[in-house]
């Protein structure tokens, strides 16, 4: 982050937590990016420039997380039911693929981000599937942000796929069913190895999963911005960044109030 971004963010941050100390960041972002049709519509434009201006707001998002130093960033771009668009929609979103992985893979290379594609790439046509391996393979023994992309995925389809992977182990005599635990699925999915996800954002005020990271949602935070994804900017990203800072995650624990701490040390 350069020294200008990282000033109007502390000021952000003091400004809405009054906070002090260290912005408290989420491990890992995702986000669904909603309002590309609606935001063609509202602009008189076809649906594909509403998913074109919606790769320049995804680009800056990626480039802000990385900034931040943001662990992993996971964006939901095509799903297993979006098949069932319009075909020009479908083939010009499968151009915007081509389109961001051929301008954007020096620079994730560059900055040492590790690209990894949720989804099943095996049904989608030659040219993508071989664009996105490449992107996998060159990134792969990369250290920084995990980019991960949901491009043809489903969550329920994910999850059908880990317990058939398990249900292999279990039939080769390799584990045992007692040994099953939640660390186990959590190691078949695709994030395996990454932070479960803090904080979903999902823009244009709709406010649902649409089977996006479903195991790995289970205790995040949920902001639903009002705002159409190709309107989306940095500085609301920052106020989605902030208002994760100000949760209190229990995890179906309970925390003491001060004067409840207070009152306690009394008795
Ligand atoms: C939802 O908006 C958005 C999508 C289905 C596609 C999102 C994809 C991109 C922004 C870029 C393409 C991906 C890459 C990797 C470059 P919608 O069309 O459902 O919006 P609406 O609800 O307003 O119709």
């Amino acid at each position: 982050m350069n020294a200008k971004q990282l000033k109007a963010f502390w000021n952000l941050w003091k400004k809405e937590t009054g906070g002090t100390g260290e912005p408290r960041l989420p491990r890992h972002v995702a986000i669904i990016m909603d309002g590309n049709g609606r935001w063609a519509k509202k602009h008189k434009l076809g649906v594909s420039l509403g998913h074109r201006q919606g790769t320049e707001t995804l680009r800056e998002i990626i480039r802000h997380t990385d900034d931040l130093g943001i662990e992993a960033l996971s964006l939901y771009a095509f799903s297993t039911e979006n098949w069932s668009r319009p075909p020009e929609e479908v083939a010009a979103l499968m151009q915007l693929m081509l389109d961001f992985f051929a301008s954007e893979i020096d620079e994730l290379c560059e900055k040492n981000v590790r690209i990894l594609i949720l989804g099943d790439k095996s049904a989608l046509p030659d040219i993508q599937r071989s664009t996105l391996i490449e992107a996998e393979e060159r990134t792969k023994k990369n250290t920084g942000l995990h980019l991960n992309i949901g491009i043809n995925y489903g969550s329920r389809a994910e999850l059908v796929k880990a317990a058939a992977e398990i249900a292999e182990l279990v039939r080769s005599g390799k584990m045992a069913p007692e040994d099953i635990t939640e660390q186990t699925i959590s190691d078949h999915l695709y994030t395996r190895g990454q932070p479960d996800v803090d904080l979903l954002i999902r823009t244009s005020g709709e406010m649902r999963l649409s089977n996006f990271l479903l195991y790995q949602n289970a205790y995040a935070e949920f902001v639903f911005p009002e705002t159409l994804w190709p309107d989306f900017t940095v500085e609301e990203y920052d106020r989605c960044l902030a208002a994760f800072g100000q949760r209190d995650r229990r995890y179906g624990g309970r925390t003491e109030t001060k004067e409840e701490k207070q009152g306690e040390d009394k008795a």
